[in-house]
């Protein structure tokens, strides 16, 4: 998929007659445009469907909302969702027969940000991306653990893939099934000197998703597990910088590390229409079917 979007015409006729609806009841900006990219780029039709300005706001569930974009033709859902589960619970409660895609639910999971992570690593710090795993690479995920489904799709996959994968930052934000486990830092210059990583992903503080105070300020928390111009300077030459955005500049990382040429993010982004494109085929492709 990767290289069809490297073509003039970005542009393959494999879902013509498939209808994907986007139902997005969180904001987003990468993963709606970009699964709206890759439907398209497969020809498929699409339907974008935002919460803000729906029927949800007359009370309408989940599952009505659901059968009745089904009704209308629906091949596949990609669904986000503030609740843990959600896309769980549509695939599987038997209401609608489309595909459901999860596009990010609560504080759970994010797998296609997982798959676009891998691979963004896999270009960057693999010589040969295609078809190699990530055995005895390193990755170091930093910061808001604790609210982040994208850090938890992350260590699933990046573990299958054979990387070691740690984790940094405050106490407050680690969550304590992980902590127990080997593999956890609480500070950043140490996480940085002693695991000496291959990638490190830096995430969003999530502060709509705080309802406590989990650290004194933004300052205090720059100061001490911020991406800056001297920490990055400490990671080995080869070593990239990933971030799933939306960034906080200033916080989580500062404006240089963002724009330096180890960030692999614009990389990210890119790579999440050439896998949203992969998912959809998997999914709705009737060749794909027809081999399963
Ligand atoms: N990484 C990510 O999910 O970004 P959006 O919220 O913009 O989709």
């Amino acid at each position: 998929m990767s290289e069809v979007n490297e073509r003039d015409i970005k542009k393959l006729p494999t879902l013509r007659g498939k209808t994907v609806v986007n139902l997005f009841f969180e904001d987003s900006t990468r993963t709606r445009i970009s699964f709206e990219l890759a439907a398209k780029r497969l020809s498929a039709d699409v339907i974008n469907f935002a919460a803000k300005g729906s029927s949800i706001s007359k009370g309408e569930t989940l599952k009505d909302t659901a059968q009745t974009l089904e009704a209308m033709g629906a091949d596949a859902i990609v669904l986000r969702h503030p609740s843990s589960g959600s896309a769980h619970r549509l695939a599987h409660s038997g209401w609608v027969e489309s595909s459901v895609i999860n596009a990010g639910d609560g504080l759970h999971e994010h797998p296609t940000q997982a798959l676009l992570d891998a691979m963004t690593i896999r270009q960057a710090i693999v010589s040969s991306p295609i078809g190699s795993d990530l055995s005895g690479k390193k990755v170091l995920i930093v910061g808001d653990v604790a609210h982040s489904r994208v850090a938890r799709s992350n260590l699933i996959l990046l573990k299958e893939l054979g990387a070691s994968v740690a984790i940094c930052g405050p106490a407050t934000l680690i969550p304590s099934s992980l902590a127990s486990n080997g593999g956890v830092y609480y500070s950043l210059d140490k996480a940085i000197d002693e695991f000496q990583p291959d990638a490190v992903m830096m995430l969003r503080i999530q502060t709509e998703r705080m309802e406590a105070s989990f650290f004194p300020t933004e300052r205090e928390y720059s100061r001490l597990w911020g991406m800056n111009s001297q920490r990055l300077s400490r990671l080995s030459a080869p070593s990239v910088l990933l971030h799933p955005g939306p960034m906080n500049r200033g916080m989580e990382i500062d404006a240089a590390s963002a724009d330096s040429s180890k960030a692999r993010i614009l990389d990210q982004v890119e790579n999440g229409v050439a896998v949203r494109m992969a998912v959809l085929f998997q999914l709705l492709s009737s060749d794909v079917k027809e081999a399963s």
